[in-house]
C-alpha cells in the first residue's frame, strides 16, 4: 500500500503562493473576529491575561505562601490560564529547549518525514500535520512534532529527534522540571478548593500514571493570516498544560465575551487549567476557550506540555466534597477516553447540547 502523502503547511508556506488553499480558510462567521495579531498584541485597554510570580509559593512564612496561593486560585477560577513567572525552572535550559526544537524545525522537510507520525494507524507520536476530520475538510496552519515525555518508563526516547545532539538531554530535564511544577501548582489548586494537598495530583493519576505530552508546534508564515488560524477555538482536555514560545504573538483567549491576545512576557510559561481539573473542581476553576493566530511575518513556535490523566484507568468527574444541594454537579462521569470522544461527536455535530 502507498503511503499518504500528508501536505505540510511548511512546504505550502514556502512555495509562494499568495492565496491560501480552501481548506485552510475559516468559515465566514469566523473572519470578523480575526485581526493583526502584531496590533492585538499592542492593545492595553481591556482585561489581560493575569501574570502569576509563583517565588513563594512554598515560602516558610504562612502570610506570604497563602498571599501567592490565593493570587494563583483567583487566576485559575477567573481566567483558567495566566503567565506564570519565577516559576523555578532555569532560564538556561528553557533557552535549550528553545534552540533545540527550533534546529529541529530548521531541517529540511525530507530530514523531518524521517519521524512521520501514522494517524490512520494509531502511531501518533511524530512529525506530523492536522488531518481534516469532519465534512468540511477544515485544516490548521501548523505542523508539529508530538511525543510522550513523561514518565520516564512510558516514554520512547528512540523516536525522539536526533538531530539536535542536545534535543533529548534538554527535553528530559524540562520535563522532569515541568512533572515537579505540576505537583506544586496541583497542590495549591486542591487548597484552594479545601482539599487535601495531595488530592488534585492523586485524582490525575499521581507520579506513575500521569501523562505529559510535548507538542512542539510550528506556524509558518501565512500569507493570507486573516483567513486562517494556527489552532481553532478550543478548550484543553488535559488537567493542566504548560506553553513556552518564540516570543511571536499568537495565542488568543475568549474571555467574557471577547478574544483577548496573550502578552509575550519574558521568561514565563504560560499555563492552562484543562477539562480534567475543571470537571474534578466542579467548575470552580476554568478551562478556557482559546485559538491561535498567524502571521506574514514571523514563524512563531511553541512547546505545549500537556499533563493528562490516563484514558481509561480514572472516572472523572467532580469530586464529591465540591458537589452540595446548591451547587450540583456541572459534569456527567466519564473516563478521560470517553471525555475525548465526547467532545470530538459534539464538534461533529453541533446541534447535539450537552456540558463539556
Ligand atoms: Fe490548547
Amino acid at each position: 500500500m502507498v503511503a499518504t502523502v500528508i501536505p505540510r503547511v511548511e512546504s505550502l508556506a514556502s512555495s509562494g503562493i499568495q492565496s491560501i488553499p480552501k481548506e485552510y480558510v475559516r468559515p465566514e462567521e469566523e473572519l470578523t473576529s480575526i485581526g493583526n495579531v502584531f496590533e492585538e498584541e499592542k492593545r492595553d485597554e481591556g482585561p489581560q491575561v493575569p501574570t502569576i510570580d509563583l517565588r513563594d509559593i512554598e515560602s516558610e512564612d504562612e502570610v506570604v505562601r497563602e498571599k501567592c496561593r490565593a493570587e494563583l486560585k483567583k487566576a485559575a477560577a477567573d481566567w483558567g490560564v495566566m503567565h506564570l513567572v519565577n516559576h523555578g525552572i532555569p532560564d538556561n535550559l528553557i533557552e535549550r529547549v528553545k534552540k533545540a526544537g527550533e534546529e529541529f524545525f530548521n531541517l529540511p522537510i525530507e530530514e523531518k518525514e524521517k519521524y512521520a507520525n501514522d494517524q490512520a494507524s494509531g502511531r501518533i507520536q511524530g512529525y506530523g500535520s492536522k488531518l481534516a476530520n469532519n465534512a468540511s475538510g477544515q485544516l490548521e496552519w501548523e505542523d508539529y512534532f508530538f511525543h510522550l515525555v513523561f514518565p520516564e518508563d512510558k516514554r520512547n526516547i528512540s523516536i525522539w529527534p536526533k538531530i539536535p545532539s542536545d534535543y533529548k538531554a534538554a527535553t528530559a530535564e524540562y520535563a522532569r522540571l515541568l512533572r515537579a511544577l505540576a505537583t506544586r501548582v496541583l497542590s495549591a489548586l486542591s487548597l484552594g478548593l479545601g482539599l487535601e494537598e495531595g488530592r488534585l495530583e492523586k485524582e490525575v493519576g499521581g507520579l506513575e500514571e500521569m501523562l505529559l505530552q510535548m507538542k512542539i508546534n510550528f506556524y509558518p508564515k501565512c500569507p493570507q493570516p486573516e483567513l486562517a488560524l494556527g489552532v481553532e477555538a478550543h478548550t484543553d482536555i488535559s488537567a493542566l498544560t504548560f506553553i513556552l514560545h518564540n516570543m511571536v504573538p499568537g495565542l488568543q483567549l475568549f474571555y467574557k465575551g471577547k478574544w483577548v491576545t496573550a502578552k509575550c512576557v519574558p521568561n514565563s510559561i504560560i499555563m492552562h487549567i484543562g477539562d480534567t481539573i475543571e470537571i474534578l473542581s466542579n467548575g470552580k476553576y476554568k478551562s478556557i476557550l482559546h485559538r491561535g493566530l498567524v502571521n506574514k511575518e514571523k514563524v512563531r513556535i511553541s512547546w505545549a506540555v500537556f499533563c493528562e490523566p490516563p484514558r481509561e484507568k480514572i472516572i472523572l468527574k467532580p469530586l464529591p466534597e465540591l458537589v452540595t444541594e446548591a451547587e450540583p454537579a456541572q459534569f456527567p462521569s466519564r473516563t478521560f477516553a470517553q471525555h475525548i470522544e465526547h467532545k470530538l461527536f459534539r464538534k461533529n455535530n453541533p446541534e447535539e447540547k450537552s456540558n463539556k
